[in-house]
Formats: C-alpha cells, sequence, structure tokens
C-alpha cells in the first residue's frame, strides 16, 4: 500500500469547532484490465500473463458471452466465466456479484480444468449476490431475437440480456438461493409463472417447468455453493493486506450498456464504473487501469462498425487473425484500426495505458490503413459520436502508415521490432492519447513485448 497523500483537517476552536480529523488517502494494487474495443481484443491473454504477479483476480461483469482465450504451449483454454487467472498457482480467483451465471455452464468450465490438471475448486470462490442465468432467460434470449427479426441485436444466445434485466427489475435468482432447495424451487416457480402469459401468449411457446429447471440446475447446486462467500469482504480484505488484485473486464467499452452503441451493446458495464458495483470495491481502490486494444478492429453480432472492410483485406484479417467468436464460433468482422473507438475508450476509462494485441496480424501488408477520426457534415472530430441516433453522413478521416513487411512474432524487445512497426505503434499512441506499455507478438504467453519492468504497480 503507498500512501500518497495525508490531509488532515484541523478544526477551528471554540463553538461547533471539529474534531482533529486525520485521513490517509491511500492507493491500493488494484489494477484493471478491460477490453477497450467491441471486445475479443486478447483480454484472456493479457490477464494470464499479468496473473503471474498477482494474488487475485476476480471478474466484474458479464457472463459466458465472454470467450477469453489462454494459450500455454500447445495447449489453448478457452474461459466464460472463471477468471483467466485461475491457471497461476499464486493466485485465487473470485467471481463477482456483477458476473452473471450459467451454472451448468460453470460446472462444465470447472470440469474441462479439472480434466487438463488444475484445481480450480480449490481457488475459485463466487460471490453469494452473483445472479443465476435460469433455462427461461436462455430461452427469451432466443425469442427475443427471432422476434426482432433484421433488427437483432446478434447476441452470444447465452441469456445475457434477460438475466441482467431480472436482476434489475427485481425477480432475479441469486447465487445464495443455490443452498436451500425449498427457497429455489419456490423462487422458480413464481419467475415461470411471470413469465407463462408472455411465453405463451406473445411468443406461443411453453415455458419449462420448475422441474426441468432443477434437473438442469440443481446437480450442481452444492459444488457451487461450496464457493459461494462474501465478496465484497473477500476482495476488500486482500486489498487491505496489500495483496495484489487484478480485476479483468468482459466485452469492451464499445459493447457498454451505457455508452456502447446502443442497443448493440451487452446488458453489463466493462467500463469502470462496473468495477465497484461489480466487486463491491470504492473507485478509491483503483489503482491503475490498462486497456486492450487490437492493433485493428473487430466486432461479432449486429450494429455500427465504421471503420469495417467488407472485402478481401476484411476477409485477410479474419484469417490471418483467427477471427472467430471464442463463445459462438462465428466470423467476426473485421476494419482497420479506428482511433476515434479507442479514443473514447480512454476517455470514459480514464485508461492509463494501453497493451496492444494481435500487432503480428499486420506483418505482411504493404500499407496500413489508420482511421484517425470523423467526418460529420463537413465537421470533423476524433471521437466516436455517443449524440447521434445513427452514423448517417459518416466519412471517415483515413491516414496510411507503411507496413514493415516482416514476421515480428519472435520479438522479444521493443527496439528489436522494425522501425516501422515502431512508427505505427508510436502513430497509434498519438492519435488516441495514451502510452502503449505492452505489445502482444502471437497467442503464447511469451509472445510479448514488454516496455516496463512489472506488469503490476
Ligand atoms: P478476449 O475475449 O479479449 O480474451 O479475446 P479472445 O480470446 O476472444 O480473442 C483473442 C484471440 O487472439 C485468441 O484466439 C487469442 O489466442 C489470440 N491472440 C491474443 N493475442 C494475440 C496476438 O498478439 N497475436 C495473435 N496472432 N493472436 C493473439
Ligand atoms: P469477450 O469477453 C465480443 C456481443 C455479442 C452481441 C452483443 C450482445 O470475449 O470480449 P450478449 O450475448 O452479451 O447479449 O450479446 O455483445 N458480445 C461480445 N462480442 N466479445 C465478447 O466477449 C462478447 N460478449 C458479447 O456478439 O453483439
Ligand atoms: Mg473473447
Amino acid at each position: 500500500m503507498r500512501v500518497v497523500a495525508s490531509l488532515s483537517i484541523e478544526g477551528e476552536k471554540g463553538a461547533g469547532a471539529h474534531n482533529l480529523r486525520k485521513r490517509r488517502i491511500e492507493i491500493v494494487s488494484l489494477t484493471v484490465i478491460m477490453g477497450a474495443q467491441w471486445g475479443d481484443e486478447g483480454k484472456g491473454k493479457v490477464v494470464d500473463l499479468f496473473s503471474d504477479e498477482a494474488d487475485l483476480v476476480a471478474r466484474y461483469q458479464g457472463g459466458n458471452n465472454a470467450g477469453h482465450t489462454v494459450v500455454i504451449g500447445d495447449k489453448q483454454y478457452i474461459l466464460h466465466l472463471i477468471p483467466s487467472g485461475i491457471l497461476h498457482d499464486n493466485c485465487d480467483a473470485l467471481i463477482g456479484n456483477g458476473v452473471v451465471i450459467d451454472p451448468a455452464v460453470l460446472a462444465e468450465e470447472l470440469d474441462a480444468l479439472i480434466a487438463a490438471g488444475f484445481d480450480p475448486e480449490k481457488k475459485l470462490k463466487i460471490s453469494a449476490n452473483a445472479h443465476l442465468i435460469m433455462p427461461y432467460h436462455k430461452a427469451l434470449d432466443h425469442l427475443q431475437e427471432t422476434r426482432r427479426g433484421k433488427g437483432k441485436i446478434g447476441t452470444t444466445g447465452r441469456g445475457i440480456g434477460c438475466a441482467y434485466g431480472d436482476k434489475v427489475t427485481r425477480q432475479g435468482i441469486r447465487v445464495l438461493d443455490l443452498v436451500s432447495k425449498d427457497r429455489f424451487v419456490e423462487k422458480t416457480g413464481e419467475v415461470i409463472d411471470f413469465y407463462r402469459p408472455l411465453f405463451e401468449k406473445v411468443y406461443g411457446e411453453a415455458i419449462c417447468t420448475v422441474d426441468s429447471v432443477m434437473d438442469e440446475v440443481w446437480p450442481h447446486a452444492e459444488r457451487l455453493a461450496k464457493m459461494i462467500v462474501d465478496g465484497v469482504t473477500l476482495i476488500n480484505d486482500a486489498l487491505d493486506q496489500n495483496k495484489r488484485v487484478l480485476a479483468e473486464g468482459a466485452q469492451g467499452i464499445m459493447l457498454d450498456i451505457d455508452f456502447g452503441t446502443y442497443p448493440y451493446v451487452t446488458s453489463s458495464n466493462p467500463s469502470p464504473g462496473g468495477v465497484s458495483t461489480g466487486l463491491g470495491v470504492s473507485p478509491r481502490r483503483v489503482d491503475k487501469v490498462i486497456g486492450i486494444v487490437k492493433a485493428y478492429t473487430t466486432r461479432v453480432g449486429e450494429g455500427p462498425f465504421p471503420s469495417e472492410l467488407t472485402n478481401e483485406q476484411g476477409e485477410y484479417l479474419r484469417a490471418k487473425g483467427g477471427e472467430y467468436g471464442a463463445t459462438t464460433g462465428r466470423p467476426r468482422r473485421c476494419g482497420w484500426f479506428d482511433a476515434a473507438v479507442v479514443r473514447r475508450a480512454v476517455q470514459i476509462a480514464g485508461l492509463d495505458e494501453i497493451v496492444l494485441t494481435k500487432l503480428d496480424v499486420l506483418d505482411t501488408l504493404e500499407t496500413i490503413p489508420i482511421c484517425n477520426g470523423y467526418e460529420f457534415d463537413g465537421q470533423k472530430t476524433n471521437l466516436y459520436p455517443l449524440d447521434r441516433h445513427n452514423l448517417d453522413n459518416l466519412k471517415l478521416t483515413m491516414e496510411e502508415a507503411k507496413g514493415w513487411n516482416q514476421d515480428i512474432t519472435g520479438v522479444r524487445e521493443y527496439d528489436g521490432l522494425p522501425e516501422k512497426a515502431q512508427v505505427y505503434i508510436q502513430r497509434l499512441e498519438q492519435l488516441i492519447d495514451c502510452p502503449v506499455s505492452a505489445i502482444s507478438v502471437g497467442p503464447a504467453r511469451d509472445q510479448i513485448i514488454r516496455r516496463t519492468d512489472r506488469f503490476l504497480p
């Protein structure tokens, strides 16, 4: 714990005097890692890497719509709910209250890690207040998307928005409800009765029964109940004990329910507010916020994407970058780096630094176009607009960087990068007004170029 300021407020003598009060303003070691585009920036790889220096990694929002890939040697692990730090012996893991949990998916993920030789149940804790994704949420997600037709959001179909919807309308079922079967059955029955007319009269579909929900969920209840904790105390105690804590975001800022490309967003806050509400830590405890940014842009699902390439260049990035969803396998839409998107993320999240990923994917290009801003009706802006209904009449302002045309996957030092790659990085730093502290040049753990001695403060 570093004390950065010591403030003493001394009251005046006499009537109405304040007592002498001393306050220490402390910066503690909570580092946040979040996606700064439309998700899939490489958060899994970076969190895994940084976890080597951490004592605890906590997921703060999202659910199993996330797919975070970690590559160790010739093995690839895709984590959907369990924090990506779980693969490190030194690191405990917490699923925070802001996450929505599908019990069967979590059980499956635990089994996969056990089969791979890890012992996740020894380390993983689950916040009692996290909400559950129930079978009717998944059914409703599909029914809503079908009903939206051409206007669909392109969700992952995992019931995410419907589970968060029940949380907000106050009929959610939480992890702590897994400890009492009677209570779980009663609550589930109430919610199913609530939804029955919607399913049957509006969608003309039968709703699941309490029995079928019990068949799906209850086999996992006892196992998950053993991991339930007061997550707020767990993380604040860890910080009080000077432990190094990483908060792992899912999705990305442009998918944020408040700041993203609404309604083509997810239903939680990947942005920094989500850290406080999703873990129960004061914003004063956040030491550093690190944005993960791809050296180009991708998005999966529907919604605006100004720098999207619907031609062979987009196909090239998809093929070279392996841009297929880690959760749904859908092809990701690809485009050039959009500085207006990342600049907006830097602004919203107050990013201290960026980890730039997948730079190697650009290795074979002669020239690399960069979108440095937009023009609307002759007006220039370098920030993704939040005050427009649509992006009609938007023109991209582009510039071109020179490609380095050289394999960089084996480079480990910044100075070892071709000069043109360094120029590309420096130009992105300038455009987004944020330093790049590390550069990822391949999926493997060691394919990283560090510009600092330590990842964590
Ligand atoms: P996340 O959701 O942000 O964790 O990202 P995903 O795991 O969904 O997608 C990132 C993909 O890129 C994964 O397949 C990673 O293994 C891979 N990846 C991560 N960093 C790099 C990199 O620097 N270069 C290349 N070529 N692949 C990378
Ligand atoms: P990670 O953590 C990329 C997208 C979906 C859809 C929208 C809403 O791996 O970066 P939802 O199922 O959340 O209601 O879908 O959000 N989406 C993601 N896109 N990466 C993700 O997670 C995503 N999670 C959700 O494709 O457009
Ligand atoms: Mg992903």
